[in-house]
Parts: structure tokens; sequence; C-alpha cells
């Protein structure tokens, strides 16, 4: 059996990592432009109803582990909004986010209906950040649903009373989602 020295070892990976950084590398970057808010009262008028409807979703929260209580309010292509909150479970992996449970219950609802903006407001103790938007699983759950109907949806996010979060896209929150 024959062994390698390190220096050789180190310089064959090195050679290898030159050739394919020459043969196919190319640098992009991802930007995107969001707002911040500084209050309900600076939105739009639809904007302040949705995030209202957020607001009283998160009352309806069932989060006695966590103390983070989410609320989420859809806008429908058709005009009506859908409610969701979290729903907690002393087996916390049973846990569902606010968003998921506001899509089943568009989907199961309107299910040809496209989303057209989501709010998403967190209250509680265990809310301390200036901001939650929605956690991997939720923009992932999200993109699709958009994807399906060809849509940007807008997302608009607050917690307590800190500064409003808005995206244009839930594309702009999961870059490169993975989709088949
Ligand atoms: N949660 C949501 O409802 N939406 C999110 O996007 C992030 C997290 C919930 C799940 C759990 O009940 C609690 O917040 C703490 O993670």
């Amino acid at each position: 059996q024959t062994t390698i020295p390190p220096f050789l070892k180190i310089l064959r990976y090195k050679t290898a990592q030159i050739l394919t950084f020459n043969a196919m590398s190319e640098s992009r970057s991802i930007h995107i432009d969001y707002q911040i808010v500084s209050q309900l009262a600076d939105l739009s008028q639809d904007d302040q109803s949705l995030l209202n409807q957020a607001i009283e979703a998160s009352k309806l929260a069932y989060a006695p582990y966590s103390d983070f209580h989410v609320g989420c309010a859809l806008r429908l292509a058709n005009g009506e909004i859908i409610n969701g909150s979290n729903q907690e479970n002393a087996a916390y992996t049973v846990c569902q986010c606010a968003e998921r449970g506001a899509l089943g219950y568009a989907s199961a609802k309107y299910p040809d209906v496209a989303v057209l903006e989501v709010a998403v407001y967190a209250q509680g103790t265990a809310v301390t950040k200036p901001v939650a938007t929605p956690c991997g699983v939720c923009r992932q759950a999200l993109l699709e649903y958009a994807d399906r109907f060809d849509q940007t949806m807008r997302i608009i996010a607050q917690c307590n009373d800190s500064s409003i979060y808005l995206f244009n896209s839930i594309r702009d929150l999961l870059p490169l989602g993975f989709s088949k």
C-alpha cells in the first residue's frame, strides 16, 4: 500500500479546485428590495386592514409552549380574507405555523383562488426581535402557492409594535427556492 505525502494531497486538491474553478465558475449575486414602515397608520388602507386581521388572528393562537403568538391573514384574488394562527402541541414537532394553517384553510375553502398578499403578526413574551418573517418551511409552502397561480405574493410582517416590513414577493424571501 502506497501512502501519498500530505503536501501532494494538498497539491492535488488545490489543482482540482483551480481546474474546476476555471472550467465552470460564474459569480452571481442576489439582491432584494424591501420597505420598512414605522407604524400601521403609514400603510395603505388595504394593507392596514390585512395586518389588522393578522393581529386579530394572533389572539387566537394556541401557543402555550413558545408564548410566540402568530396570526396570519391572506388576501385572496376573490377579495376574501382568510386567517390562521399557530397551533402548538406538547409533542413540539406537531406545532403548526400560522401561515400554513391559513394556507390550508384557503385551499380547503377556495382551492382555485390565488393568494395575493400575506400579513403576519407576532406577539408574546418570546417575541424579542424587531421582525418575524415566515419561517423557511412556510416560505417554501407560500412560494409553491404563489407559483401555482403565477403570482408574486406580497408579504407584510410585524412583531408587537415594531416597524412593519414589506416584501414585494415571497420569491424575495426564498431565492432559488426548491421546485420541481
Ligand atoms: N411560527 C409561526 O406561526 N410562523 C412562523 O413563520 C414562525 C414560527 C410559530 C411556530 C411556533 O408555534 C411558534 O411560532 C414559535 O416558533
